[in-house]
């Protein structure tokens, strides 16, 4: 994986990629999601979906739709909204009976208190405005309603784009740099090129604090099998973090607690 970094400014283009790298996304992720799906993320975001009675879930930056039939199979009904129109088309050819619409995270097409459950499956990363796409998400759920987030770690968002490199001593590192700085970076790996953003954790936690929602779940998934190189890479440097917050007050109304001390 190749990474190039720029600062976030207001004037960027809304190209991200996802519109070229369509069809190279859904060979590689196949019918039973990447490694990373299938060996570390799939259970632990099934086993907190099934801790609760959900009747309506929505899936913000669904992709070609996979996690959606996955819950559509467990009884959720559940709507799949994504800008990326290839995908969209993607999902409603393999679940032709599903709810997949074209739209983006920070303006939900839905009314106040519509969901349950709201899901953001490793696409807080591709999402230019995060505090617009939490409010939005928190407009759309019911009070007391979940939000359950896969996400990549911020250390490793902020990881050297060489990625992997070995040191004087020939032992590969994984260095991270330049953490507390907020940007987005051009990524590529088997024909796809997307644009991600890297956000520290804290700026997530506070976005989400301040948006109304309490965490309730936190973990850092190990992997459950597949290639044992990788897997042994992935306990030295893991990828993912899982959190379910829950939605407690009203949009917009910090508590003291959840304000940042500056
Ligand atoms: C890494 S993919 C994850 C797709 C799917 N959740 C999965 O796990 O297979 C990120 C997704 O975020 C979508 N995305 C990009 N910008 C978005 C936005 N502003 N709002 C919602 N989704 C967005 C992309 O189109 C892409 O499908």
């Amino acid at each position: 994986m190749t990474v190039a970094s720029d600062a976030i400014s207001g004037s960027e283009t809304p190209n991200d990629g996802w519109s070229q790298s369509a069809s190279a996304w859904i060979d590689g992720l196949g019918s039973h999601g990447d490694w990373s799906r299938a060996h570390v993320l799939d259970r632990p975001m099934l086993r907190r979906v099934a801790l609760h009675p959900y009747r309506h879930a929505i899936d913000i930056g669904c992709g070609e739709g996979r996690f959606c039939r996955l819950l559509n199979e467990t009884g959720i009904r559940t709507t799949g909204i994504d800008p990326t129109h290839a995908l969209i088309d993607r999902a409603r050819v393999l679940d032709p009976g599903g709810d997949y619409r074209v739209g983006r995270a920070e303006a939900l097409e839905f009314g106040d208190a519509s969901f349950d459950l709201a899901i953001f499956y490793l696409s807080l990363i591709d999402i230019p405005d995060l505090q617009s796409a939490i409010a939005e998400a928190h407009r759309i759920l019911k009070p007391g309603g979940s939000l359950l987030i896969a996400n990549l770690q911020s250390f490793n968002t902020a990881g050297d784009p060489a990625g992997w490199v070995r040191d004087a001593e020939g032992v590969e590192r994984f260095y991270i740099d330049h953490y507390l700085d907020e940007r987005s970076q051009w990524i590529n790996w088997s024909g796809i090129r997307i644009r991600n953003w890297h956000r520290p954790l804290g700026v997530y936690m506070q976005t989400l604090l301040q948006s109304g929602f309490a965490l309730c779940g936190f973990e850092e998934p190990e992997p459950d099998g597949g290639d044992p190189v990788r897997a042994a890479r992935y306990r030295r440097a893991p990828g993912f973090l899982i959190m379910e917050w829950q939605k407690i007050s009203t949009a917009g109304r910090a508590t003291s607690a959840n304000t940042a001390i500056s």
